[in-house]
């Protein structure tokens, strides 16, 4: 269903958190303002100020959350594993950008550095979304191999360069879901739209030339909602951290679907 507000967990009031100082010796200081909820104490969200010293800090946007949360506030909850940008984990919206904190260089916001959830996801805790129903949707789209005859009794499933070459950017997905929380559609009607994301997923195992599903593959998707929910806004590519093209990816199953008819 349509819902033109944000989920309730997720507003903000409008009054002014804590403030932590940087130390009095610090000279190059930045303002890192943070949106903080905890469901556990009754309070609605609030925005939080860190005065970080650059010259005491990593260069990269995780590298200040850190600091922050082992020198000045422990209870301060964001995900992230690789810093490398291959997990997807620390995904968040970046002054206004979403994207991924341990790519993102500090250097690069001007002024304060305004750090928030995915936007439209319930929040389970600061800066941490609720992806429940986005990995649900991923799943959705079976993304594994499907096959019906036979592998071969000696070697894997093979195919050709150029076949690989289809699979190989798509595959590149790294789940972080900068792309589907920064789509007007998937805010919209996340509950039966797909969203960029598992869309993109969908199209990776479609092109597969291993694939014998593909005709069921299409079947699933020729829904006025889970597929043609998608505007071709752009949001989505242009988030895209990996460079990867799921607004692409939609326009080309519809392309297969309208196809298939002929
Ligand atoms: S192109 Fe489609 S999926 Fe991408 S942001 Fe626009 S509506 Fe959403
Ligand atoms: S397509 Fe890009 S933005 Fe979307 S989930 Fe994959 S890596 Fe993230
Ligand atoms: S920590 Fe893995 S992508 Fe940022």
């Amino acid at each position: 269903m349509v819902a033109f507000t944000l989920p309730a967990n997720s507003r903000y009031k409008d009054q002014a958190g804590k403030v932590h100082k940087a130390p009095a010796d610090a000279r190059r200081v930045k303002t890192f303002r943070i949106y903080r909820f905890d469901p556990t104490n009754g309070e609605k969200p609030r925005i939080d100020t860190y005065e970080v010293d650059l010259d005491r800090c990593g260069p990269m946007v995780l590298d200040a959350l850190f600091k922050i949360k082992n020198e000045v506030d422990p209870t301060l909850t964001f995900r992230r594993s690789c810093r490398e940008g291959i997990c997807g984990s620390c995904a968040m919206n970046i002054d206004g950008v979403n994207t991924l904190a341990c790519t993102k260089s500090i250097a690069d916001v001007k002024g304060e550095v305004r750090i928030f959830p995915l936007p439209h996801m319930p929040v389970v805790k600061d800066l941490v979304p609720d992806l429940t129903m986005f990995y649900a949707q991923y799943a959705s789209v079976k993304p594994w191999l499907q096959t019906r005859t036979p592998a071969p009794p000696d070697r894997e499933r093979l195919q050709s360069k150029e076949d690989q070459e289809k699979i190989d950017r798509p595959s590149a997905c790294i789940l972080c879901a900068c792309c589907s929380t920064s789509c007007p559609s998937y805010w919209w009607n996340g509950d039966r739209y797909l969203g960029p994301a598992a869309l993109l997923a969908a199209y990776r195992w479609i092109i597969d030339s291993r694939d014998e599903a593909t005709g069921e593959r299409l079947d699933a998707l020729e829904d006025p909602f889970k597929l043609y929910r998608c505007h071709t806004i752009m949001n989505c590519t242009e988030a895209c951290p990996k460079d990867l093209n799921p607004a692409r990816a939609i326009a080309e199953i519809k392309k297969m679907l309208v196809e298939r008819q002929h």
